[in-house]
């Protein structure tokens, strides 16, 4: 009776530590994205997310690797490993697009390209020694969305990073490749908002970004080629997406990020961006 009492006391202690220990926002990416050395000249915007979200609620696990796409991320495994983490009211941020494109003619594919197209279309192809039936890009997202919302995640699927729009000396963003209308396709398809599945135009926020700073801030912050950037354009990066995500109705958004929406919209990063139509899971 008093063992059983002193443990029930024991499991009540406990219970309030355990479920305001924070959730995690795992984050699918590459190089853009990912963890970079310090020593080096780029860093990663996944890297800087941690400081825009409140730390008692939610800590982030950069699992983004440089050099993949939607499908080399899946082939090897590391959806799945995400998946396997994820704990109930844990985020995944799923942004891909730089490793996506290409060619998979015999003899030209580098394993990461994936089959053309918006829909379920296939394509075959041999890579590294054996035969792939490779999916479309928002295939392999939607595959991925579903696994996360199975573990009792959330998920924000996120436009890529534009490349430097400064680079012809004056700017130049269309923000019309097909990889960012795939990145909002997959999120409304998965379900949307109802689903708990939100689009980030975080291509389009890190433009309007770009663009208010200016060609020579913006050039040289992209030190070694017209994709990946400086440590501080990958900070910058990562508040675009934070403005995108408070922008948006996500719970993440409107309760994790500690900053007010008039502290990002007063800087250069600019408003937030209206919905391109009703469609959009924002
Ligand atoms: C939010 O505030 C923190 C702390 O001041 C700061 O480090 C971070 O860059 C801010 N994020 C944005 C998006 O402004
Ligand atoms: C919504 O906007 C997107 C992107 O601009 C466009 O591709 C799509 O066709 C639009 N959908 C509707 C229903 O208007």
């Amino acid at each position: 009776m008093r063992r059983q009492s002193l443990l029930a006391a024991l499991a009540a202690t406990l219970q309030p530590l355990a479920s305001a220990a924070p959730a995690t926002v795992h984050l699918c990416g590459d190089s853009t994205m990912a963890h970079q050395s310090p020593s080096g000249k780029i860093q990663g915007w996944g890297e800087y997310l941690q400081y825009s979200l409140s730390p008692s609620a939610f800590r982030v696990n950069n699992a983004a690797v440089s050099g993949r796409s939607a499908r080399s991320f899946t082939r090897e495994g590391r959806f799945d490993a995400v998946a396997k983490a994820v704990r109930p009211g844990d985020w995944v941020v799923v942004e891909f697009g730089h490793n996506d494109g290409g060619s998979l003619s015999p003899g030209r594919d580098n394993g990461r390209t994936d089959c053309f197209g918006e829909g379920s279309q296939t394509c075959t192809t041999a890579y590294d020694g054996k035969t792939e039936i490779v999916q479309t890009f928002p295939t392999y997202l939607k595959a991925a969305t579903a696994q996360f919302l199975a573990a009792g995640a959330k998920v924000v699927i996120s436009s890529a990073t534009p490349n430097n729009p400064w680079e012809s000396g004056s700017f130049s963003w269309s923000g019309t490749d097909r990889f960012t209308y795939y990145s909002w396709l997959a999120a409304s398809q998965a379900g949307g908002t109802a689903r708990g599945v939100y689009y980030v135009p975080h291509g389009a926020y890190a433009a309007q970004a770009m663009k208010n700073m200016g060609r020579q801030a913006v050039n040289d912050n992209f030190p070694q080629d017209h994709t990946h950037t400086s440590p501080y354009l990958a900070d910058v990066m990562s508040r675009a997406f934070v403005l995108g995500l408070r922008c948006g109705t996500s719970e993440l958004g409107r309760t994790g990020v500690v900053n007010s929406t008039s502290s990002m919209t007063s800087t250069f990063l600019g408003n937030c961006i209206p919905a391109a139509n009703a469609s959009m899971p924002l």
